[in-house]
């Protein structure tokens, strides 16, 4: 349920106040966790290196916060990964990793309307002649990818009778140096005003916003019908009205403290080659609806730094796309069926796996909630059920329960001939997708007893490993 409010007082999930600027998060972030901030001094790349140091880490199970003060060819440092920890996540919302999902709602069903200044550092520079992308921040990700992209461009859209802000992110490349190739293709929101722009045949105003605090990027995913003003709900996750600036050519509010704004139009007539891209599967998609983006105007702030989202399979670009996805569905499920205690939807899944844990109590409940799950996310096309005491967060655990507790004949369900995610590889030309429950709770006839180390062996192991330096 939205509600609106003028202010997110709260103790649920205490926090410090938020600035709404990314270089005091950094600063502070380092300051608090400066093991979970890597900074990268050696000069880099701009053509994958970025990428490759974040799978090298990823790889070693590590998803710090990166910043690489130096790439060649950039003229500005680049942070990336923030999204890459979901510890680091739940902290801007004052929760863990356990929490977030309570958390996120909490704060993004606070409406809370803009406060518009006057003086902001993304008025730093205002170019509005000759202008030249070609100076604009661009990394390839990877060897597949069409050219270096912009892949954090948070596109706000006000529509166009009632002002609402619509925010989605929209891969950007170059075109020329007055224009940028970008893709709607998921054909959400902005696909819709784009539609009603065409229909009044009149380009569509549009701001893209590269780089701003997280919490703004964490917004620009949320899931709230049409006509809801996004920037309302980032002011939600900040606790405060999000500080706006109207940009000057057609007065669209973007953050005060963002990094990096262009503003145009997209025009509706015009299409332009654009991909193929590493997405979220893991894949390279050329799947594109060839958008052009006229710029007309830059806005930055003099010190801005490129906020980068790696994309392709990374945690990042998973957890960012997901989050709220995930806390919707988790709310909805938990207040359908109590008997759910946890879910997950692990990163090796992509979009398409979620976990379920369980206290059943009939027969039959743990198929009804993957049911329920698979009906209600679009994306999902496995759920694992596991009793309570399973560690859905781990997929180790999740595939042991599968393991030991799970008959083929008699615990799968599938529903086919569904809408699927038009990016998942294995799905038929027509779009449709199968989806499966396997039900991997132990079930009223099981009968066998856990091979279990008592609590006592456990603490000795601990100090025994502990004077032997290894913990
Ligand atoms: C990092 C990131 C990059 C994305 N890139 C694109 C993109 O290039 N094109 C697109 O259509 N959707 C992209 N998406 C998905 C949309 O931003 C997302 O579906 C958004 O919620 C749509 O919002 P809307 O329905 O309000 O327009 C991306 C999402 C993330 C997290």
């Amino acid at each position: 349920m939205l509600e609106k409010v003028s202010s997110a007082e709260n103790r649920r999930f205490p926090r410090a106040r938020q600035s709404q600027d990314f270089h005091e998060y950094l600063n502070d972030y380092r300051a608090g966790h400066p093991d979970d901030v890597l900074v990268i001094d050696e000069q880099v790349s701009s053509d994958q290196d970025i990428t490759a140091v974040l799978w090298a880490l990823a790889e070693q199970g590590k998803s710090p916060l990166l910043v690489f003060p130096k790439v060649a060819g950039l003229t500005m440092g680049v942070a990336t990964n923030i999204f890459g920890s979901r510890v680091r996540a739940a902290r801007m919302l004052g929760a863990t990793p356990q929490t977030l999902h309570e958390a996120y709602q909490f704060y993004a069903n606070q409406l809370v309307p803009t406060e518009l200044v006057s003086s902001a550092p993304i008025l730093d520079v205002v170019e509005r002649q000759h202008i030249d992308l070609s100076s604009l921040p661009m990394i390839r990700h990877f060897e597949t990818d069409r050219a270096p992209y912009i892949t954090n461009g948070i596109i706000v859209a006000e529509h166009p009778d009632t002002g609402a802000g619509n925010l989605s992110y929209h891969r950007a490349m170059l075109h020329s140096p007055t224009e940028l190739a970008t893709s709607l293709h998921s054909r959400g929101h902005l696909w819709r005003l784009l539609a009603i722009a065409k229909e009044r045949k009149t380009p569509l105003p549009v701001a893209m916003v590269i780089g701003a605090h997280p919490l703004f990027m964490l917004a620009a995913t949320a899931r709230v019908p049409l006509g809801v003003d996004e920037r309302e709900v980032a002011g939600g996750l900040f606790g405060e009205p999000l500080r706006i600036v109207k940009t000057p050519r057609y007065g669209i509010g973007v953050p005060a403290c963002a990094e990096i704004v262009l503003e145009g139009v997209i025009d509706p007539t015009a299409e332009v080659q654009e991909g193929p891209f590493g997405e979220f599967t893991g894949y390279s998609s050329n799947r594109s609806t060839n958008n052009l983006l006229r710029v007309e105007i830059i806005m930055r702030r003099k010190n801005a730094m490129l906020i980068d989202v790696a994309g392709g399979n990374s945690a990042e670009h998973l957890n960012l796309g997901r989050i709220p996805r995930e806390s919707e569905m988790v709310e909805k499920l938990k207040e359908r069926f109590p008997s759910v205690t946890a879910v997950h939807y692990p990163s090796s899944g992509t979009h398409f796996h979620a976990y379920v844990a369980l206290k059943q109590v009939r027969p039959g409940e743990a198929r009804q909630v993957m049911l329920g799950l698979l009906g209600w996310d679009p994306y999902l096309k496995t759920v694992i059920a596991v009793d309570h005491d399973v560690d859905v967060s781990q997929d180790a655990s999740v595939l042991w329960a599968l393991a030991t507790h799970f008959q083929p004949h008699r615990d799968i369900l599938t529903v086919d001939g569904l809408p699927g995610s038009a990016l998942d590889p294995s799905s038929s030309g027509i779009g449709t997708t199968s989806r499966m429950g396997l039900d991997a709770t132990r079930g009223p006839d099981f009968d066998s007893v856990r091979a279990e180390i008592s609590p006592a062996s456990i603490a000795r192991a601990a100090g025994i490993l502990g004077r032997a330096g290894k913990l």
